[in-house]
């Protein structure tokens, strides 16, 4: 959450840092704001509460022109730095947004992360007579910088002074007046990433974000940076030191800019185009991981080295930990169910941010895999890093193979859904639990706790799933219609049962996410242990039923529901009996599969009917109020 950038090179600071702020909207749209020095070394800040458009409203237009200024004057080289908010500490406000700067405006910071420490500094330098005007905790540290500043000369050692005085989670980016040609950056427990690249003059620029989507126009040779490193650029070139001011030896790495294009290729909104691809995205998954059904399946896809690697670990453990957030832990919570009644090894899932505060039992028998779509979410990755200490080896299923989390796992399986762009993640949750599904499938192969012609026969089955998904996706007007007619509820409840279950969960996570209706998942048995009281003839209730062992479970759920005057809405790949028909205000069919899978069809309709309503209700749909899509901070 948050997204910065910095720049320095030759080109008009403020366009270039506006159009990386907007690939990073997806961290946060609270406030935005830029400063920059002119060519007389002047610092200037603009920010504008709300989106970056808001921002870009109130730039002066030689701001907005990318050849303005054109040239650096007196060797100065143009810099800035910009920021995208999402609000922890302090209201979506003018003043509250960054960049910040120190009492004597010397110094602009902007920040993403939580400063823990900032109370007790702030009480300390407002005892030493610097006048705080945000509720920041970003403004202690632009605070502190300038007070160190006032008695030492060397811009970095006052950097390595006031980082090494901070505690908590941070990705900085510091311009100051007093040293225009230099850009500085550090992080601790956030992410960043330097961009080294050349002008079309042939000169050296850099730029610094919080994200490689936001370099990728500019250069594909990146520099991923490491907790507690810190990196100064000026015309002298790169320099990177650790917090005890030891120097680093840069890593440059070119990436490969495609998979990080950003187009929302004529839909309406980035959410419905991701829920459109989610069958090309499970071909893509399975492809050279599941090729026919005789041969076995290749899990990492990597390399034969690694992929041995993970198998001679899959045979020496005895049980499966999956640890995620938000869709993330959903989608896990559907592994659970596969795996765990096809490979008879126990499978636990957990929220990330209740593992890591709780000591949980972790040994090196366990597989910890980290569900991630971002690789950044901070409670996920500091759960990852709590089970390496305590001796467990990691794989991250994550889109991102260039994030933090793909970076310190032991076993990286990449899920392959392509850039996310919407704050409700749709495609990311069907990649994901697709390679959840070929981990099962390929640990019942190895375990052989399947008979070959089962296995085969899921095999097959799975194969089948895009264009299931595809058929699902050329039946949405029932969708729209029921979107339209139930778009006024205040309360809607989703049931579900066994592999659905989650399916359920996701389902109201979505409907919550970006219509703001409240929305509640359960499991259809649990309903009469609380939520039925909610029950009355204004509220819907989505069920998912599907063909196996819970069917007649969820019809008899469906009842109880119903003889509380609730409308029901049927999800189900079967037909519904005649006589049972009634029960249903609504029936949506969708194609039938195994149990198992059922989930990759399930969620669909959830997710459509989700966006739909919040369209009715005219909702920003991909940039749903108080979310972002990569949380960063606890
Ligand atoms: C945020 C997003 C959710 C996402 C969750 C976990 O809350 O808004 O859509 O599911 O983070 O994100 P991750 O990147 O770890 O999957």
């Amino acid at each position: 959450m948050c997204g910065i950038v910095g720049y320095l090179g030759q080109k008009s600071p403020v366009p270039l840092i506006v159009d990386s702020l907007r690939t990073l909207e997806y961290r946060g749209y609270d406030s935005a704001g830029v400063a920059y020095l002119d060519d007389e070394s002047l610092l200037h800040v603009y920010k504008a509460s709300g989106k970056l458009l808001n921002l870009e409203g109130i730039l002066p237009n030689e701001l907005r022109l990318p050849t303005l200024p054109a040239e650096s004057v007196n060797g100065h080289r143009n810099i800035g730095i910009g920021h995208i908010r999402w609000a922890t500490h302090g209201a979506a406000t003018n003043v509250n947004a960054h960049p910040h700067t120190g009492s004597r405006q010397e110094i602009a910071l902007v920040h993403n992360g939580i400063i823990e420490n900032f109370y007790e500094l702030r009480q300390e330098l407002q005892a030493k007579g610097h006048q705080f005007v945000s509720e920041t905790d970003t403004e202690s540290v632009v605070q502190l910088l300038e007070h160190l500043a006032e008695t030492e000369t060397d811009f970095s050692k006052v950097i390595l002074k006031a980082l090494q005085k901070l505690q908590g989670a941070y990705a900085l980016t510091v311009i100051s007046k007093k040293f225009p040609n230099h850009l500085y950056a550090a992080r601790h427990q956030a992410p960043l990433v330097v961009g080294v690249g050349k002008d079309q003059n042939g000169n050296d620029e850099y730029i610094v974000a919080s994200d490689a989507v936001a370099i990728v126009n500019h250069t594909n040779r990146l520099i991923y940076l490491k907790d507690g490193e810190i990196v100064e650029i000026s015309p002298a070139g790169l320099r990177i030191m650790n917090l005890q001011g030891e120097q680093v030896e840069p890593v440059i790495e070119t990436i490969s800019t495609d998979p990080l294009t950003i187009d929302k290729k004529g839909y309406k909104h980035f959410m419905l185009k991701e829920i459109y691809e989610q069958p090309d995205v499970v071909r893509n998954s399975l492809t050279g991981r599941l090729q026919s059904i005789h041969q076995p399946i290749w899990i990492l896809g990597d390399t034969p080295e690694q992929e041995g690697r993970f198998d001679a670990h899959l045979s020496a453990i005895n049980r499966i930990v999956i640890i995620g957030c938000g869709t993330s832990y959903n989608a896990g919570l559907v592994g659970k169910y596969f795996i765990e009644e096809l490979v008879q090894l126990p499978v636990e899932v957990e929220a990330a941010g209740e593992f890591r505060y709780r000591n949980p039992f972790i040994s090196d028998r366990d597989l910890v895999i980290t569900m991630s779509q971002s690789g950044e979410t901070a409670d996920t990755l500091a759960a990852l890093r709590l089970s390496h200490q305590k001796g467990a080896k990691v794989l991250t299923l994550t889109n991102r193979e260039d994030s933090s989390m793909a970076r310190e796992a032991d076993f990286v399986m990449p899920v392959r859904a392509g850039v996310e762009v919407s704050v409700a993640a749709t495609k990311s949750f069907t990649a994901q639990i697709t390679a959840l599904y070929l981990l099962g499938l390929s640990l019942a192969e190895k375990r052989q706790t399947l008979a070959p012609e089962q296995l085969e026969s899921l095999k097959a089955e799975l194969l089948k799933m895009p264009a299931r998904i595809e058929s699902v996706l050329h039946n949405t007007e029932p969708l729209q219609v029921l979107a339209r007619k139930y778009g006024q509820a205040r309360d809607v409840l989703f049931i579900a049962r066994g592999v659905n279950f989650p399916v359920a969960l996701e389902g109201a996570l979505k409907l919550k996410e970006i219509s703001y209706i409240h929305a509640e998942g359960y499991s259809g048995s649990e309903l009469k242990h609380g939520p039925i009281a909610m029950l009355d003839s204004n509220v819907p209730v989505v069920s998912v039923l599907t063909k196996g062992p819970v069917f007649e479970k969820m019809i008899s759920n469906c009842q109880e529901a119903k003889a509380r005057e609730a409308r029901l809405i049927g999800i189900t790949n079967t037909p519904v009996p005649n006589e049972l028909r009634d029960t249903f205000e609504d029936i949506l069919e969708i194609p039938e599969s195994v149990e198992h899978f059922s989930p990759m069809l399930t969620t669909i309709p959830l997710q459509l009917l989700a966006y739909y309503m919040a369209e009715y209700l005219g909702k920003d749909v991909d940039q749903p109020r108080n979310l972002a899509k990569s949380v960063t901070v606890e």
